[in-house]
């Protein structure tokens, strides 16, 4: 789960940032409900594309027996499941990456949030021809505990120096902000 400090950024760059989003590892849709929000609010037409795989998880505040199902109706219950295309799917599989290219292209996200399992660098080999240059990215669990944490951090260490990452800073309880460099 992401802070409210981590919400009110994803707001921020929905409703300021150009370009549309892409969303990986929604859960029940509290990243997705910001982004929709600062995206209606805009004033431009953004495509919200989020993939969520779904299956339940046994979470100790806010547990869900059928996350793609607590998904849709918490977007329906916030007014802006039109304005969100879900995918059920896992990001990696050929399924999702077509149906993403189809409905993105080349340079066109402005936005990307990934809070799903410990492999962002993979997403990004798959995704990363569909950022914009200086496109925003939001990445939970960068420290901390969680035994997603340490690949993630050595992954966008890695991209860093590479060039392929900028770090902006890091927010509410382990959240990397940065932006894209297209090559
Ligand atoms: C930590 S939760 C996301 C929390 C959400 N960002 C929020 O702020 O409430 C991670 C979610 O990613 C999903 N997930 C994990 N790996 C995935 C993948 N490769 N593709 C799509 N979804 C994935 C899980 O099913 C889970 O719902």
């Amino acid at each position: 789960m992401l802070h409210l400090d981590v919400l009110l950024l994803i707001y921020h760059f929905a409703k300021f940032g150009s370009g549309n989003i892409l969303e990986i590892g929604p859960y029940i849709g509290g990243s997705t409900i910001a982004a929709a929000f600062g995206a209606r609010e805009s004033g431009t037409p953004k495509k919200i594309i989020s993939v969520e795989a779904g299956g339940r998880l046994k979470h100790r505040r806010i547990p869900s027996r059928n996350i793609f199902k607590d998904l849709k109706k918490n977007l329906t219950r916030f007014g802006v499941s039109e304005s969100v295309t879900l995918i059920n799917g896992y990001s990696y599989q050929e399924t999702t990456i077509s149906a993403i290219q189809q409905m993105l292209g080349r340079g066109e996200v402005g936005l990307f949030i990934f809070d799903a399992d410990d492999n962002v660098r993979r997403d990004l080999d798959c995704y990363g021809d569909l950022l914009a240059d200086c496109c925003w990215l939001v990445i939970d669990d960068y420290f901390g505990p969680c035994v997603k944490a340490a690949p993630r951090q050595a992954q966008v260490k890695e991209l860093v120096s590479d060039g392929r990452l900028v770090p902006f800073g890091f927010y509410g309880w382990s959240t990397w902000v940065g932006q894209w460099r297209q090559k």
